[in-house]
């Protein structure tokens, strides 16, 4: 496989691109707009500088020469697996996914999802080709973290899921693990809940953010505690997962808190809105 596609150049999106691009795969990203793909590229060269910075590449240049931005998904037509990472919304995901299946031409190109909770069925079905559809889920941050979860659903042809694992191990040099297709796969399954309880700790007045997190830190040898980690993750990502968990198994640990959905409502959304649990 050599013509790889992203839709969304967020967070992940970017990411994805970018590692595939360092990994000499011929690059098209879509974005929804004109100012989002600006917004992308920029990422892009921040990321890829930094890399270049810190000695991991020799030119950022040269990646970017292998990575072309387009504001249309009809630039999706020639490749060969394409990897929706737009948001986690499942109706903006189910269209897209409904339009890829018009728009790309080989009948063997792997139509994928980024999603880190979004039954892979639901999109798989929209298409004609559920066969082709699987799940190939990136961690934040993608060019660090090595983990990639590969989620067939029941429609997800084996030589599908296979090759998606050659890609991200052979190719982007990613570990994979293998999930059912449930609502959230297994990190997510465990984290989310995880999260959720250390804003419930908070929102009851129980510990600042900061001895939270320290707490973590310092006592159980996480690498940042779990309001930091929400911040990165993007805590309008976080209520969707926690959504979609609830949904797919209503249990309370998966409801999303108040003081989450306010923060939301605020646009206190972490790291990439400047201001979430904390200050940036
Ligand atoms: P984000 O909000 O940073 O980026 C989403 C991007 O998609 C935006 O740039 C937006 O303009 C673009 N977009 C939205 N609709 C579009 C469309 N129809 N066509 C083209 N572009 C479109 O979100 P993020 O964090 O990158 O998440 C993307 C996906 O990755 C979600 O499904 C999320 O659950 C998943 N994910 C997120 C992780 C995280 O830590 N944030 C980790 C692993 C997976």
């Amino acid at each position: 496989m050599d013509k790889l596609g992203v839709v969304g150049c967020g967070l992940m999106g970017a990411g994805i691109a970018e590692v595939s691009a360092r990994a000499g795969l011929d690059v098209v990203v879509v974005e929804s707009s004109v100012l989002a793909a600006d917004a992308g590229r920029k990422r892009l060269e921040r990321s890829l500088q930094r890399a270049e910075a810190k000695g991991k590449i020799d030119s950022a240049d040269e990646v970017l020469s292998r990575i072309r931005l387009e504001t249309t998904v009809d630039a999706m037509a020639d490749r060969e697996i394409v990897i929706e990472a737009i948001v986690e919304d499942e109706q903006a995901k189910a269209d897209l996914f409904s339009r890829l299946d018009k728009v790309v031409e080989a009948p063997d190109a792997i139509l994928a999802s980024n999603t880190s909770s979004i039954p892979i069925m639901k999109l798989g079905v929209v298409t004609n080709r559920p066969e082709n559809v699987v799940g190939i889920h990136f961690f934040n941050p993608v060019p660090v973290l090595k983990l990639v979860e590969i989620v067939p659903s029941l429609l997800t042809s084996p030589e599908v899921t296979e090759r998606a694992r050659a890609l991200v191990e052979g190719r982007l040099g990613k570990q994979a693990i293998d999930c059912q297709d449930r609502a959230g796969f297994v990190v997510n399954a465990l984290l989310i809940p995880f999260i959720l309880s250390a804003i419930r700790m908070l929102e009851s007045g129980f510990a600042s953010p900061e001895d939270i997190d320290r707490g973590l830190v310092l006592g159980a040898a996480h690498p940042q505690g779990p309001l930091a980690l929400a911040d990165l993750i993007g805590l309008d990502t976080t209520k969707a997962v926690a959504d979609s968990l609830y949904e797919e198994f209503k249990e309370p640990l998966y409801a999303a808190p108040p003081l989450l959905l306010r923060m939301v409502d605020a646009g206190l959304l972490g790291r990439k809105a400047g201001r979430g649990f904390y200050t940036y």
